[in-house]
C-alpha cells in the first residue's frame, strides 16, 4: 500500500521526535512492503515565525489531501507574549476543527516495565492501569459562541459558551460505545448533570445511544467525582467518554498517574478522512534540541495511526512489541530513567526500536 503522511513537527522537541517516527515508518514500510510518503509542513510557533500565522492555509490543504497526519507538539515561551488569536495553540485547535476531528482517543496505560514510575501506591494500582479516555474535541467551551471579553457596568467581563447539539453528543457517544465494546465493555460517561444544562442533554443522548449497545455496561459519573476516583481507584475504569474541557483535564490526570507521560500516544479522528496522531506530551522547550526527549509516545502514535487509519493491525502490533522489548532490555530515556537501567538519547532510542522492527 502507498500512503501519504503529512508530518507537522511543530515546536520544541517536535522535530527530534518526528525524526524517530520517520525511522519507524521506513522500517515498517520495508518489512511489510508499504510505501509511506512523508511531507513536512508548518504549524504552531514555527509557522508563526515563518508566516505570521499558527496554521497556514498551505498546511490545511496538505493535511486534507493526506491519508493521515502526524504531529509533534506546539508552543513554547518564545510565543507566550503573542496576541492570543495567533498563539501556537490556536494552530492545533484550528487543524482539529478543519479536519473535523471530533473524537480524541487517549489511552492511559501503565507499562509493566515502568510500574515503579507510577505515582500511585502499588495497592491502589493493583493489577495495572489501562484506561481509555475519549474526549470530544471540536465542541463545548473550546469553540462555543458567543465568547469574548467586554466591559459591563464599568468592569471587564469575559465569557465562553459550553454548548453541544444532540448530534455532536450522539456521534462521540457512539465512538465511546464502539471503543468500549472492543475493550472491557465498560463505558463511563462523565458529565456535570447535577448543575449544567449541557450535561443534562449529554446524559439524555448517551442513554439513547446506549440502547444500541446492550452488551456494554454504561455508568455515569460527575466530573468532580471522576477526577477523585481516577486517583482513588483507577482500576474501576475501562473506557471514559466526556466533553472537550472535562476530557482535557481528565486525560492529563489519567496520563500522569501512569508516571510515563513521555510514553503515551493519542489519535484524533473524524467521521472519515485523515486522522491526526500525536504524543500527548507537550513541546518540552527546556530540553529541545538536546537529544534528551523520549520518542516512544511518538513511535506509539505511529502504531495508532497504522491501526486506526490504515487497519494495519499486525504492523501496529510489531511496533508496540518492539517498544516493550526495548523497555525489557533496560533502555530508558531520561524521563523514565531508573537506577540500573541504560540511559539513551532520543535518536538512539529511535534506532533501537527501528532495529527491532
Ligand atoms: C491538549 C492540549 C491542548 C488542548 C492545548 C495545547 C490547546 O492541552 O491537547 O490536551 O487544550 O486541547
Ligand atoms: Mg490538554
Amino acid at each position: 500500500m502507498t500512503k501519504n503522511i503529512v508530518i507537522l513537527p511543530g515546536d520544541g522537541i517536535g522535530p527530534e521526535i518526528m525524526a524517530q517516527a520517520e525511522k519507524t515508518l521506513k522500517k515498517i514500510g520495508e518489512r511489510f512492503g508499504h510505501q509511506f510518503k512523508t511531507s513536512y509542513h508548518l504549524i504552531g510557533g514555527a509557522a508563526i515565525d515563518a508566516c505570521n500565522t499558527p496554521l497556514p492555509q498551505e498546511t490545511v490543504d496538505a493535511c486534507k489531501q493526506a491519508d493521515a497526519v502526524l504531529l509533534g507538539a506546539v508552543g513554547g515561551p518564545k510565543w507566550d507574549a503573542i496576541e492570543k488569536s495567533i498563539r501556537p495553540e490556536r494552530g492545533l485547535l484550528a487543524i482539529r476543527k478543519e479536519l473535523g476531528l471530533f473524537a480524541n482517543l487517549r489511552p492511559a496505560k501503565l507499562f509493566p516495565e515502568l510500574k515503579d514510575a507510577c505515582c500511585l501506591r502499588p495497592d491502589i494500582v493493583g493489577q495495572g492501569l489501562d484506561v481509555m479516555v475519549i474526549r470530544e474535541l471540536t465542541g463545548g467551551a473550546y469553540f462555543g459562541t458567543p465568547k469574548g471579553q467586554e466591559v459591563r457596568d464599568g468592569e471587564r467581563v469575559a465569557y465562553n459558551n459550553m454548548i453541544y447539539s444532540e448530534s455532536e453528543i450522539r456521534r462521540i457517544a457512539k465512538v465511546g460505545f464502539e471503543t468500549a465494546r472492543k475493550r472491557g465493555k465498560k463505558l463511563c460517561s462523565v458529565d456535570k448533570a447535577n448543575v449544567l444544562d449541557v450535561s443534562q442533554l449529554w446524559r439524555e443522548v448517551v442513554l439513547e445511544v446506549a440502547k444500541d449497545y446492550p452488551d456494554v455496561e454504561l455508568t455515569h459519573m460527575y466530573v468532580d467525582n471522576a477526577a477523585m476516583q481516577l486517583v482513588r481507584n483507577p482500576g474501576q475504569f475501562d473506557t471514559i467518554v466526556t466533553e472537550n474541557l472535562f476530557g482535557d483535564i481528565l486525560s492529563d490526570e489519567a496520563a500522569v498517574i501512569t508516571g510515563s507521560i513521555g510514553m503515551l500516544p493519542s489519535a484524533s479522528l473524524g467521521a472519515s478522512g485523515p486522522g491526526l496522531y500525536e504524543p500527548i506530551h507537550g513541546s518540552a522547550p527546556d530540553i529541545a534540541g538536546k537529544d534528551l526527549a523520549n520518542p516512544l509516545a511518538t513511535i506509539l502514535s505511529v502504531a495508532m495511526m497504522l491501526r486506526y487509519q490504515f487497519a494495519m493491525v499486525q504492523e501496529a502490533q510489531v511496533i508496540e512489541d518492539a517498544v516493550s522489548a526495548i523497555l525489557q532490555e533496560g533502555y530508558r530515556t531520561g524521563d523514565i530513567m531508573e537506577p540500573g537501567k541504560t540511559q539513551v538519547g532520543c535518536a538512539k532510542m529511535g534506532d533501537l526500536v527501528a532495529e527491532r522492527l
